[in-house]
């Protein structure tokens, strides 16, 4: 039906792509609730705003963060972990929005992963330059439940590679609406994003974000 192919052609409808045993991408699956999903982000983000974090051994991180849920991911000289309060306003981090929590609820399932329920939701900006090295998402005491990654704004190239750090990394693009799930078997793969090419995306301008859902505890 002309209909359809229209579509396909103008807004590409959610598909799904296997990654490894229990990752999956979901391409374009948060693009109908963008507008509900922006929204409720500059909520989050003027309560909150970005900040970019320490890591232990000094370094400053080229990504710009911050966090809604019951507790926020923090890293300082005083190591990786996870809190209850922002610790640049002394105040509880904003509490996650049901649109938020409905994406990566319905995301998860579509992944395979039933009944998530995140307490946690770090909120990632880059700009062109910025990067995350390879690393695991390890700081959570429950590896039963899947990490869900959404992408909004500029693409970038989403490095996925083994459970070992040197393990060879296959490369995906990451566009505005995709998401990515990996639990299972998959949940403490290494993961990291390349550096942000330049470019200027029509809602979000000059940067990407990233919201990653997990369920800590
Ligand atoms: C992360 O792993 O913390 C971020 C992943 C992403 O930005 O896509
Ligand atoms: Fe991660």
């Amino acid at each position: 039906m002309t209909g359809d192919l229209f579509e396909g052609l103008t807004q590409a409808r959610p598909s799904r792509q296997a990654l490894a045993e229990g990752a999956v991408l979901l391409r374009g699956l948060a693009l109908a609730r963008q507008d509900a999903l922006l929204a409720a982000l500059r909520e989050v983000i003027a309560a909150a705003p970005f900040r970019h974090m320490v890591t232990p051994g000094g370094f400053t991180m080229s990504v710009a963060m911050t966090n809604c849920g019951r507790v926020g991911w923090v890293t300082d000289r005083r190591g990786y972990r996870y809190d209850t309060h922002d610790p640049e306003s002394g105040q509880p981090w904003p509490a996650m929005p049901p649109v938020l929590l409905q994406l990566a609820h319905d995301a998860a399932e579509a992944g395979g992963f039933r009944d998530f329920k995140p307490d946690a939701c770090l909120i990632n900006r880059y700009v062109p330059g910025a990067k995350m090295s390879l690393h695991q998402d390890k700081d959570e005491t429950d590896f039963s439940a899947p990490i869900v990654s959404v992408s909004l704004g500029l693409p970038a190239t989403f490095l996925f590679g083994g459970l070992k750090r040197n393990d060879k990394t296959q490369r995906y693009r990451l566009a505005h609406g995709d998401v990515a799930v990996w639990g299972g078997p998959s949940r403490l793969l290494y993961h990291g994003v390349a550096p942000l090419a330049e470019g200027e995306h029509p809602l979000l301008k000059r940067q990407r974000i990233n919201l990653t859902f997990r369920k800590t505890v």
